[in-house]
């Protein structure tokens, strides 16, 4: 199975939330996300353990062959690289893995109920280092409150990131949540995690001699 053959399954015009070949895709610059009706238990029959910015899939694809009894779900809004993961995970024929194509904003906010997850993780996620650019940084209050009401008490978020500016945005914006409590002391961040696993950028960055920044936090029981 190559990458191509995944092809997007309708026009513009037609647009809407499917699940396609085992890629479920939310449309984008779309009025009736509140219209879907989980009715298959595509995102409640199972706890799922969510990857955001997924790229092209190695370290997902592997957390999912590691722990085959999970469910795992894939979020990237590149379609490219969807069918990268896609092809991936038919040739490796991994069958807990769910792909997400869409945006992580609006695949949390208007397709995952509430306490669904055990774990959510953001793998070296776009730094947008300008000052004028940071308003696309991903994790932002309105992500952290999102991921708070989807992680289950005691489930966990997980980011890791070679910046130390952006490092620093998300341990204050989790810190600014009253549900979220850093499971590492002062000051909330590690720089070396044993076994976290591989991904595209964490090795290009590793060759490069960068330090990395893994930060957790748990989701409060109350
Ligand atoms: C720097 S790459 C990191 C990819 C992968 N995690 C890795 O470590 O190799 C960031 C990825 O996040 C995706 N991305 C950026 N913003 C996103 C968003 N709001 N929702 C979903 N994916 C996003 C990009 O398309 C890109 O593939």
């Amino acid at each position: 199975m190559r990458p191509k053959n995944l092809k997007f399954p309708f026009t513009w015009e037609q647009r809407q939330p499917i699940l396609h070949e085992g890629v479920f895709i939310v449309p984008h610059y779309y009025a009736l996300h509140d219209q879907w009706r989980d009715l298959d238990g595509l995102f409640s029959k199972r706890e799922l353990h969510v990857e955001f910015c997924s790229g092209n899939g190695d370290w997902v694809l592997e957390k999912a062959k590691q722990n085959p009894s999970q469910q795992w779900v894939a979020v990237e809004m590149q379609f490219e690289r969807v069918q990268k993961i896609w092809s991936k995970m038919r040739n490796q024929n991994v069958t807990n893995l769910l792909i997400v194509s869409g945006k992580a904003q609006e695949f949390v906010r208007y397709y995952l109920p509430d306490g669904c997850a055990a774990e959510v993780f953001v793998n070296f996620p776009d730094p947008w280092p300008k000052d004028r650019h940071a308003k696309h940084r991903l994790i932002q209050q309105e992500f952290v409150m999102e991921l708070a009401r989807i992680v289950k008490p005691g489930g966990t978020a997980t980011y890791a990131t070679d910046d130390p500016t952006y490092c620093s945005q998300m341990v204050s914006e989790m810190c600014l949540h009253p549900n979220w409590k850093s499971c590492f002391p002062d000051p909330f961040y590690v720089k070396q995690w044993e076994n976290y696993g591989d991904s595209w950028f964490k090795n290009l960055w590793e060759g490069k001699g960068r330090e990395f920044f893994y930060i957790q936090f748990a989701r409060s029981l109350c």
